[in-house]
């Protein structure tokens, strides 16, 4: 009973909150290097502006990150003494391809994976690899317009084909595009888009995604061909939509609300458009583009296992009096009475886990893997470092709890658990230091000041412990 044998226990991170070095190693620029914190990120964020000239007195986080770029190994090292069977990680496009468009990779960019996998290697820690976490190549942005483009797809394509055929044998999990329903919240960092005025933002949003979805397809397809052993998920930043009320109106709200996000995974685990999008779309007057190939492409070649985010569920309702919005979330939400709710207004609801794990096991009976969960919070560390973050085991505890009722109590196929930003790195939503999740504390500050030493937190023994008796000991 309980966890699998080979269950996948670990960490998660993505190269655009924690590499840096983003003008280092021959990496050209990508859209996440040019977001500030504060004011002026939301509206780059959702795609509103078509300036991205850096100001002066503006603080850009992810050009240093947490400095993984130069403290990997200090890093994976840690990783490897709590027990990690897996890390994720992701690729930045353009440390491969700087532009995007060239013919040949950048050798610098490619070696420093290779040396990084080679490192998990040496500790038994199993690299799962995002080949796209929010990065895309600013040249690809100004040039072509993003994934609005389907020339990015064959770009996606020569980047796939290239990763795929130099870490055959150091990589065989894979995920696509992180959290590919982010298109529709936060467009600029999903899919490199940004909007003139007067488009047609939700018609070029689906277009996008089209793009994004026929990518996933070709990158499974050549993974499997390239070593029959890789397997490919999807991710989607999962989170169920409770009805505020049993009001059939609010009922049938929470179930569009949850079909926006589920679009993207029936298209790719099941390998069609579902009839409701296609019905919506109609009404709306969205056209797909579509061209000969892509209904064969999207049927014969849907993703191995469904991977997931989740740190919350969601609330909807049809009432305009019922409106009061929990803060600081790009996926917006009503505040649910019933449930606590983290600094930053995320709302804390470890039996809404386990019943989204249940409805995406129901629906696409294929392997569940979370790669995503944890608590962003406010830590305060002694003079040594040490912070005593027993908010953040309680909030895991109860979580990892949930999961495992869903695997014991309900079946599931699960794969394995990495949480998120198992070191402390940049938000990706606020652009903030002091948002953390991580067992490894990390020196810096909201304007990047800091001496970016790791010391460990109270939940990296707690969390080694977890792994060490494969999820019984919380
Ligand atoms: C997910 C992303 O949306 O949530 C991560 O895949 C992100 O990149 C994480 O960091 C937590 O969000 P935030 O805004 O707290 O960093």
């Amino acid at each position: 009973m309980g966890f699998k044998k080979d269950f996948l226990w670990g960490g998660a991170t993505a190269a655009n909150q924690c590499e840096g070095g983003y003008n280092e190693g021959g990496r050209g620029l990508a859209n996440v290097d040019v977001v500030p914190i504060g004011k002026d990120r939301f509206p780059i964020l959702l795609g509103e502006v078509k300036n991205f000239d850096f100001k002066e007195d503006h603080f850009y986080p992810a050009q240093e990150g947490i400095d993984m770029y130069h403290r990997y190994k200090e890093d994976i090292a840690l990783f490897g003494e709590m027990g990690f069977k897996t890390y994720r990680l992701s690729i930045a496009w353009s440390r491969i391809f700087p532009k995007g468009d060239e013919s040949e990779p950048n050798e610098e960019g490619l070696a420093f994976y290779e040396d990084l996998f080679k490192e998990c290697h040496k500790y038994g820690i199993e690299p799962l690899v995002t080949i796209t976490h929010f990065d895309c190549p600013m040249h690809l942005i100004k040039e072509y317009g993003g994934w609005r483009n389907r020339k990015l797809v064959t770009f996606y394509e020569n980047l796939c084909r290239v990763l795929f055929n130099r870490y055959k044998g150091l990589v065989t999990h894979w995920l696509t595009f992180n959290e590919i329903n982010m298109i529709l919240h936060a467009p600029f960092m999903g899919a490199g888009l940004y909007f003139e005025e007067g488009e047609n933002q939700e018609a070029i949003k689906y277009q996008a995604a089209h793009h994004e979805l026929v990518a996933s397809a070709l990158a499974t397809k050549i993974a499997h061909e390239v070593d029959p052993n890789n397997k490919v998920g999807c991710m989607l930043a999962a989170g169920l939509n409770y009805p505020y009320t049993c009001k059939p109106e609010d009922y049938f709200k929470s179930l569009e609300t949850d079909r926006e996000n589920y679009f993207f995974i029936d298209v790719q685990s099941r390998g069609a458009y579902p009839t409701y999008a296609l019905k919506e779309m109609e009404r709306k007057g969205i056209e797909i583009p579509f061209i000969e190939g892509d209904t064969d492409l999207l049927k014969e070649h849907t993703v191995d296992f469904i991977s997931f985010s989740y740190y919350s569920s969601r609330t909807v309702s049809t009432d305009p009096e019922v409106n009061k919005q929990t803060e600081g979330n790009i996926f917006a939400s009503i505040e649910n009475p019933y449930l606590e709710a983290s600094e930053w207004g995320w709302q804390i609801d470890p039996l809404g886990f386990r019943s989204t794990m249940n409805a995406l096991y129901d629906r696409y009976q294929k392997p569940l893997f979370v790669v995503e969960n944890g608590l962003g919070a406010i830590d305060t560390p002694d003079e040594n470092g040490y912070v005593s973050d027993e908010y953040r085991i309680d909030y895991m505890r109860q979580h990892i709890a949930a999961m495992r009722d869903a695997v014991e109590l309900d079946g599931v196929d699960l794969m394995g658990y990495t949480s998120w930003g198992c070191i402390d790195l940049v938000s990706a939503g606020t652009g903030e230091m002091k948002k953390r999740y991580g067992f490894i504390y990390v020196d810096r500050d909201n304007e990047g000041n800091g001496t970016l030493k790791r010391s460990k937190k109270k939940s990296f023994d707690w969390y080694k412990q977890v792994i060490a008796t494969n999820g019984e000991n919380l």
